[in-house]
Parts: structure tokens; C-alpha cells; sequence
């Protein structure tokens, strides 16, 4: 959008892409991005191993993006002890102050966005939209928590160091969102970005430091699960939030219910994880409109995104006219390297995940069901790249799990088998997102009264939460809430004498 189309917005406004000397831009700032060796590393450096790591771009693996220095053990928990020690200190400054430091960054982070365009490219595999969006949404939450909390945690403590895990699929937005939540609420934070993505995570943290947050409040501690579990398992730790898989959030609850905070208390969890998402599109939809935003559902961000869409219903009378639709815009989509601003899919993130979804495509297949993908160009051989597919299936038994990528499932009902295809999504446990397609008021309500997730959107795609207008997360196997961006989260990350519910 043009810069200046909603002066009274408080969202970022993000960059024009239909700008010609945008796009020269960020042809340069690809180029320059290339040029420098990005790194990670804990924030003091008597943490760290020895070693170094490459970090390479998932579209093409001769590109290595930067360098990572990972955490030891005995480093993270030597993390968590400067933790304890600062937040006493963090905890009694005035609300405002610890809101100025956020602020601070967003404008930091706003100011500086262009150069890190190219880096959340060619580290997480984002197109040049995604990459946009990332840094917006980063700042929006800065922006956002810092002023819920100057409205609502005047005299509010924080509870005391928290661990933030975050996820390589929004690696820069989601970390920065846990980060800058626990930060304003008032306690010291070690944050663990995913292994995958820990260099855009690094700026973000430099970022922070230099917006006026001392370095022993915020501290990256880079790592995989080990590291993860040393940061859960330190005795210092009085709270954990972690946005990943179930599986994950399940292994960390288990270890915090063998622990309690120095006081005795339980340890504060909050855990925002995946979905099985659906939509509904009934025979008066519009098609088009379902074309449109079916395909960005399911397939931008190569379907990496846990709101992404996974389960297509569509009514028997309007199915076939649908799926051929659908088939023609899927056989549109352009696959490749994300640094052609032309692309629309890009890779999924590591070759472990792509030989995951590519086994569940193979599985679909022997079983019987009607497959459709996009065809690879050869340019992706030297990238982890999974086609754009459509699987038809008769039932939502037939799935498993979730499966993290640019993968749509399509069945067909019958008008007056709506309720139980309605209970049939409920029964996958999952709670997240769910989308309804629909000129007819009475079936929209009758579902949107049935759906059991956090998000649901009526006659849109069903992906993008944006800050503060649509508070994300889901319930169920899809996650703890509060939900993120929402007025209710930073009311778990402290002890909640001063905290103000919102009304
Ligand atoms: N907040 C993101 C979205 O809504 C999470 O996946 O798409």
C-alpha cells in the first residue's frame, strides 16, 4: 500500500511492491546481503563452543548466508543465572521505560528494514512479500505490546527470567513477538531461536540491545533441543513461551511439571503450535474469490505457515467446477528461488522436512487418491523444494497429521452432511484456524457457531493475522493461548497484582 494511504493506521505500513524502484532496491539489497557474513552467536561469548557453523539459504545450499556460533550447556545455563541476576533490577523500572525500549526498536527495526529484506530471504527461503510482511509484523508486535502494556501493567510485575523458543517459519516476527512480550512485562528473557533461522534472530537481539534493553535482560542463546531443554530445565527459569510443533510443546510441558519456580510456584507456559485447518465453501460462494484465496491459504510461504490451510470441503453440487478451477490456478504458480521476485512458492525449510511431506504425498498416492503438482523447473535441484500439490481424499480420517507444507486435501459433502463434517475437523484435536466460504448467512453462522478453533475468517483467506486487529492462536492440540497480538497476552508473563484486564 502507498505510505500514506492510512495515516491514522498504527500498523507498519510496509513497502510498495508495485514500486519499480522498490523492486530495483531490493534486487540491490539481495546483492548486498550476499556480500556480508551474517552471524549468531550467544550474546557473551564465554557461552559459546568453539565451533562454527554455516547457515545456508534453503533454496539453493552453495549459498551460505552467514555463520553461527552455537551455545553450550554449561553456556545456557550460565545464561539463565545473568538472567536471575538482572531481573530484579529489569523488573522494579517504570512500565514506560521498558515500552520506550520497544519502541525504540520498532523504529530501529522500521528504519533498517530494507537491508534485512535480503537476509529473511535467503535464510528462511521467503519471498520478497513474506520477507515484507516478517518485518512488519515484528514491528507491529513491538509496538503493540509496548503500548498495551503502558495502559494496562502500570505497577505490574514480571515473574522472572523467561525462555522464548521460537520457530524458523517466522523467524524474525514470532521471535521478537515472544521476546518483546516477556520484555515489557517486566522479566529478563533468554531466547532460543529456532537452529534453522538464528541469524535474522541475531539482528533482532542487536536491535533490542540497542534500543536500550541491557544485554543481561535480553540474551540469545542459540541452539538445538538440548539447548532448549538446558534453558527449560535451569532452575532460574519462571516461564516458558514457545511457538513449534505439538510434539515439542508436549516434551516441554513434561519437563516443567517435574519443576516449579525458585518460589515454588508452577512455571507459566505459554505454547502456540500447529493445525489441521479447514475450510467450508458451500454452493454459493463466490469461485473466484474461493480460487484466490484457497491457493494463498495453502500454498504462500510453501504452506509453512501453522494457520495455513489443510483441508478443502467443498460442496458436491459446485466440487467439479471447483477443482478445475483450482487445478489450472495451482498449474500457475511459480516454484524457485525466492530472490526472482516472480516466484510465488518458495522451498520449504531443510531437506528433512521435504522428504516428510514428500513420504505423505507418496503415501496418498499408493493408497489411491487422485494426486495433482505443479511441475518442478530444474533450476530448484540445488534447493529443498516440494511441488505445490492438491491430494483429493473422502474424509478427514484419512489424514494422519499435520503435514508442514505447500500440501492442499480436498473432499466433497453433501449440503446435509455439513454438521458432521463440522464435527469431523473438531475430532482432529486441532484448533487453530478455519475459514468459511459463503453467500448465505444462516450457513456461515451455523458453522462459525461450530467451529472450534482461535481464528476464524468468513469469506477470505485464512492466513496473516495481523497485530493487534486479529489476535492469533488456537486451542486444543494447536496451543495454551493467550493469544498473541491480543490484549490478553501479556497478562501471563507477570504476576498479575498490577496487571489491568482489559475491558
Ligand atoms: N500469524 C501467522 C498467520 O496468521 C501464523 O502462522 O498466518
Amino acid at each position: 500500500l502507498p505510505r500514506n494511504l492510512y495515516p491514522e493506521r498504527e500498523n507498519s505500513r510496509g513497502l510498495d511492491l508495485t514500486d519499480e524502484n522498490l523492486l530495483e532496491r531490493l534486487s540491490k539489497t539481495l546483492q548486498e546481503s550476499a556480500t556480508r557474513d551474517w552471524r549468531a552467536a550467544p550474546t557473551f561469548a564465554e557461552d559459546a563452543g568453539s565451533e562454527t557453523e554455516a547457515v545456508v539459504n534453503p533454496a539453493d545450499h552453495r549459498d551460505e548466508v552467514g555463520h553461527v556460533t552455537w551455545a553450550t550447556e554449561d553456556g545456557a545455563r550460565a545464561a539463565a543465572k545473568r538472567a536471575q541476576a538482572a531481573y530484579p533490577d529489569w523488573s522494579i523500572r517504570p512500565v514506560g521505560e521498558r515500552a520506550e525500549c520497544l519502541e525504540r526498536a520498532a523504529d530501529l527495526l522500521d528504519e533498517q528494514m530494507e537491508p534485512l529484506l535480503g537476509l529473511i530471504m535467503r535464510e528462511a527461503g521467503k519471498s520478497a512479500a513474506n520477507a515484507i510482511a516478517e518485518v512488519r509484523e515484528a514491528v507491529d508486535f513491538l509496538r503493540y505490546y509496548a503500548k498495551e502494556a503502558r495502559q494496562n501493567m502500570e505497577g505490574a510485575i514480571g515473574v522472572g527470567p523467561m525462555i522464548a523458543i521460537s520457530p524458523w517459519n517466522f523467524p524474525l516476527a514470532i521471535f521478537v513477538g515472544e521476546v518483546s512480550a516477556a520484555l515489557v512485562a517486566g522479566n529478563t528473557v533468554l531466547a532460543k531461536p529456532a537452529e534453522e533461522t538464528p541469524l535474522i534472530a541475531a539482528q533482532a537481539v542487536d536491535i533490542l540491545h540497542e534500543a536500550g534493553v541491557p544485554r543481561d535482560v535480553l540474551q540469545l542463546v542459540p541452539g538445538a533441543g538440548p539447548i532448549g531443554a538446558a534453558l527449560v530445565g535451569a532452575p532460574e527459569n519462571c516461564g516458558v513461551i514457545f511457538t513449534g510443533s505439538t510434539e515439542v510443546a508436549k516434551l516441554i510441558q513434561r519437563q516443567l511439571a517435574k519443576r516449579t519456580q525458585p518460589d515454588g510456584a508452577p512455571i507459566p507456559f505459554i505454547a502456540e503450535t500447529g493445525g489441521q485447518n479447514a475450510m467450508v465453501v458451500d454452493s454459493s460462494a463466490l469461485p473466484e474469490q474461493v480460487v484466490r484465496d484457497v491457493i494463498a491459504s495453502a500454498f504462500d510461504s510453501a504452506g509453512q505457515r501453522c494457520s495455513a490451510l489443510r483441508i478443502l470441503c467443498l460442496q458436491e453440487e459446485v466440487a467439479d467446477e471447483m477443482l478445475e478451477m483450482l487445478r489450472g490456478a495451482l498449474a500457475e504458480l511459480r516454484v524457485g528461488a525466492t530472490d526472482r521476485l516472480s516466484v510465488d512458492v518458495g522451498p520449504v525449510i531443510t531437506a528433512e522436512a521435504r522428504d516428510n511431506i514428500l513420504s505423505h504425498i507418496e503415501a496418498m498416492r499408493e493408497k489411491g487418491h487422485r494426486v495433482e503438482q505443479v511441475d518442478l523447473a530444474g533450476e530448484t535441484e540445488h534447493g529443498t523444494f516440494v511441488p505445490p500439490t492438491m491430494i483429493e481424499i473422502d474424509d478427514i480420517d484419512q489424514l494422519e497429521r499435520e503435514v508442514f507444507g505447500p500440501v492442499l486435501h480436498v473432499m466433497r459433502y453433501e449440503r446435509r452432511d455439513l454438521p458432521e463434517v463440522m464435527r469431523q475437523i473438531a475430532a482432529t484435536g486441532y484448533g487453530l484456524t478455519f475459514g468459511v466460504h459463503s453467500r448465505i448467512d444462516e450457513t456461515v453462522n451455523a458453522v462459525v457457531a461450530r467451529a472450534e478453533v482461535g481464528n476464524i475468517y468468513v469469506n477470505r483467506n485464512v492466513i496473516g493475522a495481523i497485530v493487534g486487529v486479529q489476535p492469533f492462536g488456537g486451542s486444543g492440540l494447536s496451543g495454551t493461548g493467550p493469544k498473541a497480538g491480543g490484549p490478553l497476552y501479556l497478562g501471563r508473563l507477570n504476576k498479575g497484582a498490577g496487571y489491568h484486564a482489559p475491558e
